[in-house]
């Protein structure tokens, strides 16, 4: 009896929690069903968000998620039967236009200054001299001391891939797993532009002039706050602790990229997300049309190989782990997207540190590598 009353006290609770909706219902028109069910299941990244109490966006929302679920079941298709190697499917974010879904995943863009003054040449000519990799080389550095991140509604890959690189070197040359705050970069690295977008290198210059806090005490807001609150937090990485910031503009020539990710691990690289890229499940990406020299979005290259489709890049990005495969994708090799036109990444100085200019081999995980290299 008393059981009976307590289990119906739940449904009620449970069933009144349902039909509480987040969105607004329109008097005008009735929503569609999978669009409804569309909204419940992102329920969480969606109920703060008050547009969807506006019955104008609502309706605009529901027409964008027509039209990307008539695409990518289209696509899916496809690709089960293999007339396409990477398969797609719908992501919290697919109801929104192309214009705000760009907005809020990417967030890269060319410098305001000249490119060339920081492309580092030297550098370039010593990776060309080095012996070719051997063809079928397969390279995985995707370890990382911290979860794939999820920058959500802030255009800032450019700040979640610098730290990551930061983070990944720090791993592996000094054995730390540290979690450095990305809200600084929005917050206080003024060459960038937060969530409105940045290019990476500058981002790496604010870590090398003013050191970088720790995320458990600066965390992630979503957003650009007015105050630059560095000097209140704890720091991490000291500042010049990073000695220099480099960026190779490769124009294609993946052949030395490999060698660079066979040396130093982990790089940033800027490519051209298209509307198609957010919303791959898994597979391996290829687009022959897509422009090699227009780089909207950052993210980190961590790896290469060759599989059943050929040669590709292993990259991680910052959709969360929903996106891709577990957060990363294999992007088909011949620059795909501009995929290998950059590379940024930053020198950290130590006692473990190799010189980057000299090509000088003095630390274990480099040796490691060429260790590898070498047995090929
Ligand atoms: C409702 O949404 C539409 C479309 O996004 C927008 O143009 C309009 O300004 C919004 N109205 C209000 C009151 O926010
Ligand atoms: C697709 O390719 C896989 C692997 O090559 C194969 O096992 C499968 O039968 C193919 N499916 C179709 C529909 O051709
Ligand atoms: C390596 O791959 C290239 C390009 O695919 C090819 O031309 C070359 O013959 C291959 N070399 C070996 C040793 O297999
Ligand atoms: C590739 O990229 C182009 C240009 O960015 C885009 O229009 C196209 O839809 C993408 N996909 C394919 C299969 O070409």
């Amino acid at each position: 009896m008393r059981l009976g009353v307590i289990f119906c006290f739940l449904s009620l609770t449970i069933y009144l929690t349902n039909s509480e909706k987040y969105y607004k219902e329109p008097k005008q028109f009735s929503l569609l069903k999978d669009y409804e069910s569309f909204l419940d299941e992102h329920r969480d990244y969606k109920e703060n968000d008050l547009r969807y109490k506006n019955v104008t966006f609502l309706k605009l929302s529901q027409a964008n998620f027509l039209r990307m679920k008539k695409e990518i079941e289209a696509h899916h298709s496809a690709y089960r039967l293999n007339l396409t190697t990477f398969d797609r499917k719908l992501q919290r974010w697919s109801d929104l236009s192309k214009v705000e879904k760009m907005r809020i995943l990417c967030g890269t863009k060319l410098p305001r200054r000249a490119r060339a003054a920081t492309t580092n040449a030297a550098y370039l000519r010593i990776l060309k001299a080095l012996p070719k990799v051997p063809n079928g080389t397969q390279v995985n550095n995707c370890h990382f001391p911290n979860p794939i991140p999820d920058q959500q509604t802030c255009g800032c890959c450019w700040a979640w891939s610098c730290v990551q690189v930061v983070e990944h070197q720090l791993m592996m040359l000094k054995k730390q797993r540290v979690q450095l705050s990305v809200q600084q970069l929005l917050d206080c690295d003024t060459s960038n532009d937060a969530c409105d977008g940045g290019w990476p290198t500058n981002g790496f210059r604010h870590m090398e002039i003013f050191g970088m806090t720790n995320a458990a005490e600066y965390s992630y807001q979503q957003m650009h706050q007015p105050v630059c609150k560095r000097a209140f937090y704890r720091k991490l990485l000291s500042p010049n602790y990073i000695a220099q910031q480099m960026e190779i503009e490769f124009k294609g020539d993946e052949e030395s990229m490999k060698k660079l990710i066979m040396r130093i691990g982990v790089a940033v690289v800027a490519m051209h997300a298209d509307e198609e890229f957010l919303s791959i499940t898994k597979g391996f990406y290829i687009n022959d049309s897509c422009p090699k020299n227009d780089p909207n979005h950052a993210m980190v290259i961590c790896g290469f190989g060759t599989d059943e489709n050929g040669e590709y890049w292993l990259i991680r990005n910052s959709w969360g782990s929903s996106w891709g495969e577990y957060g990363y994708v294999k992007i088909k090799m011949g620059n795909t997207c501009g995929v290998a036109s950059f590379a940024m990444w930053p020198i950290i100085i130590g006692e473990r540190s190799l010189n980057p200019l000299t090509g000088e081999v003095e630390d274990k995980f480099f040796e490691k590598n060429d260790e590898e290299y070498l047995r090929q």
